[in-house]
């Protein structure tokens, strides 16, 4: 009997060493030998913008960030200028033109880059990272470097980043805020009952399709952005990962709430956020997905697409339980 039970330890050890992703090895690509002060969240003053080149393109920069769609959209008068696939805006996910907090603001942003990149594996430079999202978020095509409008996007977000120094800071309010991860351990996400939260919480912006409401009128955008279909983020975009989604969606839908003032609880931002991303809603596709997180050992753990380093399907890193996935 004693035998029985040790051996049943052994295996449960040999377990533990194959959680797919390595955080410690992942932390180690990512250090750059740079100390980070903490540093209070803080948005600049618009009015301090100055009048010149350089403020002109702030301000496009800005403008590229809430109306995205009308400048670079795809149905843009100037078939060349249609580098988006979609009409979201990236406000749409970087609420109040990238200011608000834990919605992955850009206020900070320019002091990290460059910086390791697990999905590419890969130092990425700022135009590169904005490119990603013209790619996956936005389902469409980079943006040339030099173009104007790349320029103007490192521009915003440079300004937004004013003061944090070079190398990056510890900031309340960066990135998302992460939704319980204990409990993510213990159990899969439930898209049954996502969709009664989303009936309950989201339908009345979003659609029973998903589909959100459109504005009038050619390269005008939407009043509540498409969460799937054809006009929304595609199959490698962040927002398409299940625990991605929860973190954005706890801090920041119902429109209205904030990481300090929370509509939904945690597990039903993580219910609603498996059912959103339901395979039976169609998105479009992202080429070349499959050399995303080439090395398995940095791929993120609520990526839907194998190859792993742990054992479990495909499922599992959709939707849960990331107990033998994610380790501390
Ligand atoms: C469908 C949602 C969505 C849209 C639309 C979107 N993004 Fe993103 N973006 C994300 C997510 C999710 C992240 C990663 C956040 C994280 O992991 O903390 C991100 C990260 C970024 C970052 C890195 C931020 C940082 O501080 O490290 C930049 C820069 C960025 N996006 C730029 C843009 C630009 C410019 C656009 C519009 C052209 C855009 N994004 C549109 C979802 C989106
Ligand atoms: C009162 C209307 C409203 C409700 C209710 C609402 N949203 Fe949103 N949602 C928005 C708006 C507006 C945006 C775009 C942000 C902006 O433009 O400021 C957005 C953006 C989003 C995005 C990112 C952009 C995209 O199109 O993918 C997601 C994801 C999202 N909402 C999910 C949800 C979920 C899940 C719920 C329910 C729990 C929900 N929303 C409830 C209005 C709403």
């Amino acid at each position: 009997m004693k035998k029985v039970i040790l051996l049943s330890t052994a295996a449960a050890v040999c377990v533990t060493t194959l959680f797919a992703i390595d955080l410690k090895e992942l932390a180690k690509r990512s250090d750059k030998g740079i100390k980070k002060p903490t540093m209070e969240y803080k948005i600049p003053d618009e009015s301090t913008i100055p009048n010149n080149q350089y403020g002109d393109l702030v301000k496009y920069g800005k403008e590229l960030t809430v109306n995205t769609f009308k400048y670079i959209g795809p149905e843009v008068e100037d078939p060349k200028m249609r580098f988006a696939g979609n009409n979201l805006s990236c406000q749409s996910c970087h609420l109040d033109a990238g200011t608000k907090a834990y919605s992955a603001p850009f206020v900070g942003t320019a002091a990290e880059f460059p910086q390791y990149r697990p999905r590419e594996d890969t130092i990425g430079t700022l135009s590169e990272r904005v490119n990603g999202c013209m790619q996956r978020s936005m389902n469409g095509y980079p943006l040339p470097p030099n173009s104007k409008e790349m320029k103007a996007f490192e521009a915003y977000i440079h300004w937004l980043s004013q003061g944090v120094p070079v190398g990056g800071a510890k900031m309340e309010g960066r990135g998302l805020a992460k939704i319980d991860r204990k409990m993510v351990k213990q159990r899969a996400a439930d898209p049954k009952a996502g969709e009664k939260v989303y009936e309950v919480h989201c339908v009345a912006c979003h659609g029973a399709n998903g589909e959100g409401i459109k504005n009038e009128g050619l390269a005008n955008g939407y009043m509540y952005p498409p969460l799937w279909g054809e006009d929304s983020y595609n199959r490698g975009a962040g927002m398409f990962r299940l625990l991605k989604a929860a973190d954005f969606i706890k801090s920041n839908m119902p429109l209205g709430a904030t990481n300090e003032h929370p509509i939904l609880t945690d597990a039903e931002a993580y219910d609603v956020a498996a059912f959103m991303n339901l395979d039976s809603h169609y998105r479009p596709e992202k080429i070349n997905r499959s050399s995303d997180f080439s090395d398995v050992r940095v791929k993120a753990a609520d990526v839907p697409k194998g190859p792993y380093m742990d054992k479990e399907s495909e499922t599992t890193h959709k939707f849960g339980p990331y107990g033998n996935i994610i380790k501390n």
